[in-house]
């Protein structure tokens, strides 16, 4: 049940759906075979050499072993689990959290599988009191991910949980870092922490499949093996550089090519809210991977169907023709929700009635793709016949090679993320970070007006 390959629809990508100026012709893709073919070694000598381990996540037994062992240990101990961590080190613990009932954290314990889980990814005192206010640290596991151990964000909130737990981690939480390197790996060995790892080569976006996203959703009695299932066959179909053989591929190259015809923003739009956070973390995943120079570097922009069609669509439609649309579809859900008749005088609702919500998403669906094609906008499908954890796990691994393959034809390093820390480095010299005394005098300088070296020049500076 529920184990199905994702599918991919291009159609209405392509020249012939909506013309030459907006569409691929089959020639345009066949003229980057060779590049996609070089991208594709590129990418298979990173991963022999361990510098691209997210590719081997699905079969990492150790790491699986590890998982399931704390989730073990936590089992019936705790009332909420949070998520202490930020960017790749939350959205794929959101992203996961598809195959729980809704409301989930509203429902009362003996209907729920684990604990209520909060991802608490910012630092906003209000939202830190409102959680605080509603969960008993006592009774909460906090779970503190970060590879670098030294995330000014992450390690702010795990002072206040050690504050609030009275100076004594050992019962409450669980580190998820780097196997020896930096201070979050330095506190867990020192106080004794149940502690995972994020495997070496794995960065924080690409590491949904790690313990990173595994445990908070084995927390929540999601079939971990089942994701990892899904993502194991899903590489099996990205084998191949040939965009014919590899869906994955075949959406790069599609969104490449767009992208040289003007289309610079990237829409996903999933029309189900199981899938919601899905669109989250492929925003950090294509963002952060690809936005590297100043001269490329496709937006992404998250949408929901159909609560975006009232927000969005209207843009989509009639506005600046620069985007490209991937819809997720789900055939089958996993409720089928009738919509009851009433008032049959009333023409404009009583057709209604006897119909299914089921089938109000899918015919929206359908005519928001029908009306962006019929304007020339490209857009493809991407179906599930069902959201399980299997699908979605096919769904997060390709999404993940898509997204290396597309950094190899944009020229860009996916791997790294540059401008994400020349922030970090400002913010520890605001916050009086010892060593970073430069970059407190370089903010200093420059909110005084003074001229100032580039900010990359001061960090080479703290570097060297
Ligand atoms: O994808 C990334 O590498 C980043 O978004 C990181 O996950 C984020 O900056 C948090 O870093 P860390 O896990 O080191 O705390």
């Amino acid at each position: 049940m529920g184990r199905d390959p994702i599918r991919f629809d291009f159609a209405n990508a392509m020249e012939d759906a909506v013309g030459a100026e907006h569409g691929v012709a089959p020639a345009e893709l066949d003229a980057l075979a060779g590049r996609l073919e070089a991208g594709h070694r590129a990418l298979a000598e990173l991963r022999a050499a361990g510098h691209v381990a997210f590719y081997d996540l699905p079969n990492d037994a150790e790491n699986i072993a590890a998982v399931k062992e704390v989730a073990a240990e936590a089992a019936g101990r705790f009332e909420s689990a949070v998520v202490l961590g930020i960017g790749g080190s939350a959205l794929g613990s959101l992203a996961l959290r598809t195959a729980p009932p809704f409301l989930y954290n509203e429902l009362p314990a003996e209907r729920r599988a684990g604990p209520r889980l909060y991802v608490e990814d910012n630092v906003d005192p209000d939202h830190l009191t409102g959680l605080l206010k509603v969960v008993n640290p006592a009774r909460t596991l906090f779970i503190v991910i970060s590879k670098s151990g030294s995330t000014v964000e992450t390690m702010s909130q795990l002072l206040l949980v050690r504050e609030l737990l009275g100076g004594d981690l050992s019962r409450n939480v669980v580190a998820i870092t780097d196997k020896a390197m930096g201070p979050l790996r330095q506190i867990a060995d020192a106080e004794c922490l149940a502690s995972l790892v994020v495997p070496d080569g794995v960065g924080g976006r690409f590491s949904v499949l790690s313990p990173v996203g595994l445990l908070p959703a084995a927390l929540m009695g999601i079939d971990i093996e089942e994701v990892l299932a899904g993502a194991v066959d899903a590489d099996a179909r990205c084998g191949s550089a040939s965009p014919d053989e590899n869906d994955a591929y075949r959406a790069a190259a599609i969104e490449y090519i767009l992208y040289g015809k003007g289309h610079h923003l990237s829409v996903m739009m999933p029309y189900a809210s199981a899938l919601r956070d899905v669109a989250d973390w492929y925003r950090q995943l294509w963002a952060e991977s690809l936005g590297k120079t100043p001269e490329v570097g496709p937006t992404p922009i998250k949408a929901l169907g159909v609560t975006d069609q009232h927000s969005q669509v209207q843009l989509y439609r009639d506005g600046p023709n620069d985007k490209v649309v991937c819809f997720l579809a789900v055939e089958e859900f996993e409720n089928t929700v009738p919509i009851p008749p009433a008032w049959p005088d009333v023409d404009s609702l009583s057709y209604l009635g006897g119909h299914t919500f089921n089938e109000l998403i899918t015919a929206e669906r359908v005519a928001t793709t029908l009306a962006l094609t019929d304007a020339r906008r490209p857009n493809y499908t991407i179906r599930l016949r069902q959201a399980t954890p299997y699908t979605v796990g096919q769904l997060l691994h390709m999404l993940e090679v898509k997204t290396a393959i597309s950094g190899q034809l944009y020229g860009v390093n996916a791997f790294d993320q540059p401008g994400v820390e020349a922030g970090k480095v400002l913010a520890y010299g605001l916050m009086g970070r010892p060593g970073y005394e430069a970059a407190r005098r370089w903010v200093d300088e420059k909110q005084a007006g003074k001229p100032v070296p580039p900010v990359q020049d001061m960090i080479d500076g703290l570097n060297g």
